[in-house]
């Protein structure tokens, strides 16, 4: 006898909050951001092919353009810290590293234009970046212009050595300043993330300030960094769910797919998991150097398309069953893309009842189901009685696509789901 925990908490929803006014993000960003793969290599002496250096940029853009990533939806090449001169110029400018980006800024912006791609660049609010380069508190108008006049396309900004009870309005000051340029920058916060110890962050001006918003720790090339990660949103998914829509999204942090920490299902689950959190896709790994496996995961246009999808819905957990968790996004035309992570990390492969999905539902009476991950499959017409079953490796996800076939089924976008907490609403199926 299985014990099926979920609920399904039916109320409607509002629009999302009012999101950032600059037209950017209006599906997750795309692209590539140096810092869990290279973090702060300043050793171009050593380590010529790995240091921060405009060689690094110029290469991945060009890597990018060759091997099909841009072609995917994958845009953006961002700096991370470690980029700068240790000193502002006579004019209080930022500066690049002379010597690792000989060139400057506004040249590595024109190249990477010229691949028809678009530049990151990293920042903090406070005095000091995470590693100790120049802040930008007291600079927030004049490096706001200075990355406009670069020609900067994204602009991720750090919140270390900031005084917390300033943090949010340091945050809102840095967006005006972007919009004052006029240039439109994407705008990446990690606000909640440093507010979290605090106090409560207030999503809603979050939502009104930033494109993309970082709330929990920096990810690692590690399967228990992704299952911290997914535990953290999991926990808080009441209060960072309806944040999220186009404009602005939860980050819970970079894909490390194609690094060295993760096994193949592990990536997978990364990507089955950042599609349902309709969470930025940005890969740190060497795109020079990455394992086809790997590639064809992080290119795959099935899965990219329900991190795209135009309802810009976020996905949440919505059931625990049998050490598996479920984790269930509404689409657009009425479709619910559906994961089945197998937390059961001994044993092989193990047989997931799809009934037990409360998504499931919009089966009444017929549905249209497709595999995407681990194997792209047409699983045919299902009624909501089906005994289909998945097989999901250990520490694998299998990610459904579902299509209800009928005028009958229920509006699943007006729906919410809610998980608080799971253990005081269960409900017992068998
Ligand atoms: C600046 O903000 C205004 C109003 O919110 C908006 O209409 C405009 O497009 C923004 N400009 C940029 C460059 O983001
Ligand atoms: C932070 O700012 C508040 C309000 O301006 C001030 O009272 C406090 O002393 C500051 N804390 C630190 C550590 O600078
Ligand atoms: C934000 O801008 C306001 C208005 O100009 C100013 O009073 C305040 O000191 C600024 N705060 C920070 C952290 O820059
Ligand atoms: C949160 O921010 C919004 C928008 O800026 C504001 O209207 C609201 O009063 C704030 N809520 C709280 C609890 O501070
Ligand atoms: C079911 O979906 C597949 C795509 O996975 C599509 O090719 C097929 O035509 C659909 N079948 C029906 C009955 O809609």
């Amino acid at each position: 006898m299985h014990l099926y925990l979920f609920i399904l908490v039916l109320f409607s929803v509002g629009p999302a909050a009012v999101a950032l006014d600059n037209g950017l993000a209006l599906t997750p960003t795309m692209g590539w951001l140096h810092w869990e793969r290279f973090m702060c290599n300043t050793d171009c002496d050593r380590d010529p092919d790995n240091c921060i250096s405009e060689r690094l940029y110029m290469q991945m853009a060009d890597v990018m353009v060759k091997e099909g990533w841009k072609e995917a939806g994958y845009e953006y090449v961002c700096i991370d810290d470690c980029w700068p001169s240790p000193r502002r110029n006579i004019f209080g400018r930022l500066q690049a590293d002379p010597k690792r980006f000989p060139g400057g800024i506004k040249k590595l912006a024109e190249y990477v234009h010229s691949r028809g791609l678009k530049l990151g660049i990293y920042a903090d609010v406070g005095s000091l970046t995470c590693a100790g380069y120049p802040g930008s508190l007291g600079y927030y108008d004049t490096d706001a212009q200075t990355f406009a006049e670069w020609g900067v396309d994204l602009l991720k900004f750090d919140g270390c050595y900031m005084n917390l009870t300033m943090l949010g309005e340091g945050y809102m000051n840095m967006s005006k300043a972007l919009n004052k340029t006029g240039r439109s920058i994407l705008y990446s916060c990690e606000w909640p993330l440093y507010e979290w110890p605090l106090k409560k962050p207030n999503y809603t001006a979050i939502r009104e300030t930033c494109n993309h918003w970082r709330n929990s720790q920096d990810v690692s090339d590690s399967w228990s960094s992704i299952k911290s990660i997914l535990a953290w949103t999991a926990a808080y998914q009441d209060t960072i769910v309806p944040s999220a829509g186009p404009g602005g999204w939860n980050d819970p942090d970079m894909l490390v797919i194609g690094n060295f920490g993760l096994s193949h299902d592990q990536q997978e689950s990364q990507m089955a998991l950042w599609a349902i959190m309709a969470a930025p896709l940005l890969m740190s790994n060497d795109l020079r150097d990455i394992c086809p496996r790997s590639k064809k995961l992080l290119q795959n246009r099935h899965v990219i398309a329900i991190n795209q999808d135009p309802l810009g819905k976020q996905g949440f957990l919505t059931a625990k069953v049998d050490s598996f968790d479920v984790w269930e996004r509404p689409l657009s035309e009425q479709r619910l893309a559906i994961a089945v992570l197998n937390k059961q990390e001994i044993g092989g492969p193990r047989g997931f009842l799809a009934i037990a999905a409360p998504g499931w539902r919009v089966c009444e009476p017929m549905c249209n189901v497709t595999q995407i991950l681990p194997q792209y499959k047409d699983l045919g017409v299902q009624t909501a009685a089906s005994k289909m079953v998945v097989w999901v490796n250990p520490s694998g996800t299998a990610l459904l696509t579902i299509a209800p076939l009928s005028g009958h089924f229920k509006q699943l976008h007006q729906l919410k789901w809610q998980n608080t907490p799971l253990q005081h609403q269960n409900d017992v199926l068998l």
